[in-house]
């Protein structure tokens, strides 16, 4: 059982320096189930006027914190990752309830955000400076040596997405805990609950008062207050492509990890083994409704295995099942009617527009059934905008050139999949691509959190997971000795 006591009945509260708190104004969120419109709970929704305090506080606390040796960091790191696997079946309730997130994916954010903490506490033992002799410089000899070590950056802002709400406050919340900052986190809204479970995690595993603090409250009435705030020394953010640039536009000379959308493409070669090919499209494409930055969002497939292509896909998609994420659905409902509406639209551009479709186009509320279309051109939304849903687009094409040229027109570079037996050319294919990974005859996906995960052009900036997080929340400082 939980010790902290983070909710009076179903008003849940933030973290600011230790304490539970509400809003002083006493405003509140609600936040409803995707699946049934309930009350899932009620959130602080805190105004710009009060969030001063919760970096105030950051930036105190963080200055004792770092002085901590870094073992007892990683001590408490690996304290929360326990509680956290001790809760995980309370804490994947919530997620199903709040993002309808279904019961196997649910469980499985918060099994692998254990391991990720668990990990990222042991990789902050081994962040390590190093010592450069200036003898290697024309004209210096043994003059000088510069000892260079890695510091905390100070208050890190972590803003997270709707749809990893403990996985993806996790992965930027640890790596800035174990290097030294201080971290004021900012939850989605629909999302906040699950956060503040995982906030409750940190503070029962004893992390001093105000070294994480919790904020709730709906970015556009505090993201530009947090991001421009002189107080933040780094944001990570993960989220839309269009909040991302907004947050840069506001971040002056903060350093920025950010993660953002994408429109990652399969494409499928005249070689490659199609059963593995379907069966990794279709994982890739649908699991969570598609609502995954990682989620397959096109096919790209030469035309002579298109049909056979299709032959093993389609049946996948058909036996699908959708429903209620408690009853461990394959599709659940989406996160909102506009998000529905948005899919819907993508949809029905394409099919006015002549692509066939294959299955789905149903949807019943929020609830959108997978949806398989053949035959998409370049002229249909679907080719290049992100659903965040369960549709995927195929498109035919005549050589691997033209695979490659879609590809690189896409606005986002975040993963796209080569499916091909011939590792030549996965490797001359793979080297093409504008992205930030390439996987051979593989799902796009972020994970294991340890890999590097970068996005290119409007997928975002910096590279995430947990070595690179790490990095990218310290900074060099350099002591110069000179020899006399
Ligand atoms: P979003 O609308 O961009 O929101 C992301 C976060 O930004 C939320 O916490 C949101 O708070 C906050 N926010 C909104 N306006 C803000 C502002 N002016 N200043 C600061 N923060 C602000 O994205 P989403 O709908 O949650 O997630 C879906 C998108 O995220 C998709 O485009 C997806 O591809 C992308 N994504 C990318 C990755 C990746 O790693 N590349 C991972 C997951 C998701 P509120 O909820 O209160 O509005
Ligand atoms: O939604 C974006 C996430 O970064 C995707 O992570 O590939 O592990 O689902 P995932």
């Amino acid at each position: 059982m939980f010790r902290c006591i983070f909710s009076e009945g179903q008003k849940y509260k933030n973290l600011l320096n230790g304490r539970w708190v509400a809003s002083r104004s006493g405003t509140w969120d609600q936040i409803f189930s995707p699946t049934d419109g309930s009350l899932v709970g009620e959130i602080p929704a805190v105004s710009p006027e009060e969030a001063g305090e919760f970096l105030e506080t950051a930036v105190q606390a963080q200055k004792a914190w770092t002085t901590i040796p870094t073992n007892e960091r990683a001590e408490v790191l690996h304290k929360a990752a326990d509680i956290l696997l001790r809760e995980k079946d309370v804490i994947a309730g919530v997620l199903m309830r709040e993002i309808a997130k279904n019961r196997k994916s649910s469980l499985s954010e918060v099994t692998r955000t254990a391991d990720l903490i668990h990990f990222t506490a042991e990789e902050g033992k081994r962040v390590t400076g190093e010592s450069l002799s200036s003898g290697a410089f024309p004209g210096f000899h043994e003059t000088k040596l510069s000892i260079v070590n890695r510091v905390p950056v100070g208050v890190v802002l972590a803003i997270a997405p709707f749809n990893y709400p403990i996985n993806l406050a996790a992965s930027k919340i640890a790596p800035a805990l174990v290097a030294g900052n201080a971290v004021v986190f900012k939850p989605p809204t629909q999302g906040s609950i699950s956060a503040l479970y995982l906030a409750r995690v940190f503070c029962e595993a004893g992390l001093p008062a105000g070294v994480l603090n919790v904020i709730t409250g709906q970015g556009r009435m505090i993201g530009d207050f947090l991001a421009s705030h002189p107080l933040v020394n780094m944001i990570a953010f993960t989220g839309s492509s269009k909040i991302g640039k907004h947050i840069a536009s506001l971040a002056g000379m903060k350093p920025l990890l950010l993660e953002l959308g994408g429109k990652d493409a399969a494409l499928v070669l005249e070689d490659a083994d199609l059963s593995l090919a379907a069966q990794h499209i279709a994982a890739g494409a649908f699991s969570f409704s598609g609502q995954r930055c990682t989620a397959v969002k096109r096919i790209l497939v030469l035309e002579s295995v298109a049909d056979k292509l299709i032959e093993k896909l389609l049946p996948l998609v058909q036996k699908m099942t959708v429903g209620r994420p408690e009853d461990d659905a394959d599709i659940t409902p989406l996160i909102s009617n506009e998000a529905a509406d948005f899919v819907q639209a993508l949809i029905g551009d394409a099919i006015q527009k002549g692509a066939k479709l294959l299955a789905g186009n149903k949807r019943e509320k929020n609830l959108v059934y997978p949806t398989l279309l053949d035959r998409v051109t370049v002229d249909m939304r679907v080719a290049w905008e992100e659903p965040f849903g369960p549709v995927l687009p195929i498109l035919r094409v005549k050589t691997v050139e033209e695979a490659v040229r879609i590809t690189n027109e896409s606005e986002y570079g975040l993963q796209a999949s080569v499916f091909t037996e011939n590792v030549d050319s996965a490797f001359r294919i793979g080297a093409q691509l504008d992205v930030g990974t390439v996987q051979v005859n593989g799902k796009t996906e972020r994970g294991p959190d340890h890999f590097p995960f970068i996005g290119v052009k409007s997928s975002g900036m910096g590279t995430q997971g947990i070595r690179y997080s790490i990095e990218a929340m310290t900074r060099s400082k350099a002591i110069v000795l000179n020899f006399h």
